[in-house]
């Protein structure tokens, strides 16, 4: 199981006194120098943290990158141009505080076919963020995506609840389903240091995209010590 870090909140702590620090390439750096799969960023259509400049400097160190995006023209005219190692397809709204629940992949199969064909064509491997949900994943397959990237969301809140069972159900069902479509299957969203120990649990899954307690936890222990501590529990 491989790790994709999500840098996003270094340009958000950045973003908030409108400075450069803290220094966004010079966290990609760190990042870098550790065994990891990508960086994951996420351009949002309202440019709340990443700017398309991070993308381009980012890209510039030669990294993969894992975009995270919207499925909509003016992203994916940048993404034909940044030819990001691959892109995951997430649902936006601009009220939510970070992506809250899966694309709906079954509600605009036909558009999202259209939509991955150009990203395919130049080689970028498509990904689509959907809850653990069989549907969905029949509808990622339709579409021609790469892989799902499953949600976790409510199970990391479930975890948190310590009722979890019924939800990590869910991902262990999904990710059997999606694979045996021939999909390859991702994870993110919320896991932390405490839960990510059960994804060891989910037969074949390929990577997860962790931020937001990798970056909280950088605070203390500094990026290069917090992705080792997260490396480690994931191998
Ligand atoms: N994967 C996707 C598709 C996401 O949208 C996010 C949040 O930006 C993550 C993973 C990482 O989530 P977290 O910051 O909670 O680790």
């Amino acid at each position: 199981m491989k790790l994709g870090v999500n840098i996003d909140h270094i340009a958000t702590l950045r973003n908030a006194r409108g400075g450069l620090e803290p220094d966004l390439v010079e966290a990609a750096k760190i990042a870098l120098r550790e065994d990891i799969l990508a960086l994951t960023m996420h351009l949002r259509e309202d440019r709340r943290h990443i700017k398309d400049k991070d993308l381009y400097d980012v890209k510039a160190l030669g990294a993969k990158i894992n975009l995270e995006m919207a499925a909509v023209a003016e992203i994916q005219k940048i993404a034909l141009d940044v030819l990001p190692y691959s892109v995951c397809l997430v649902p936006e709204r601009r009220q939510e505080v970070t992506t809250e629940g899966g694309l709906d992949a079954c509600g605009q199969k036909e558009y999202l076919k259209e939509f991955i064909k150009p990203l395919k064509d130049k080689g970028i491997l498509v990904s689509l963020f959907v809850d653990a949900d069989l549907a969905q994943a029949d509808a990622a397959k339709y579409c021609g995506a790469d892989y799902i990237e499953m949600h976790t969301g409510a199970f990391s809140q479930a975890f948190e609840n310590n009722d979890y069972q019924n939800e990590f159900n869910k991902l262990i069902q999904t990710a059997k389903y999606a694979q045996d479509l021939g999909l390859k299957v991702n994870a993110g969203h919320g896991l932390n240091y405490q839960n990510v120990y059960l994804m060891k649990k989910i037969d074949g899954l390929c990577e997860l995209n962790i931020g937001h307690s990798i970056i909280s936890r950088s605070i203390f222990v500094g990026l290069k010590t917090a992705i080792r501590e997260m490396l480690e529990l994931i191998k």
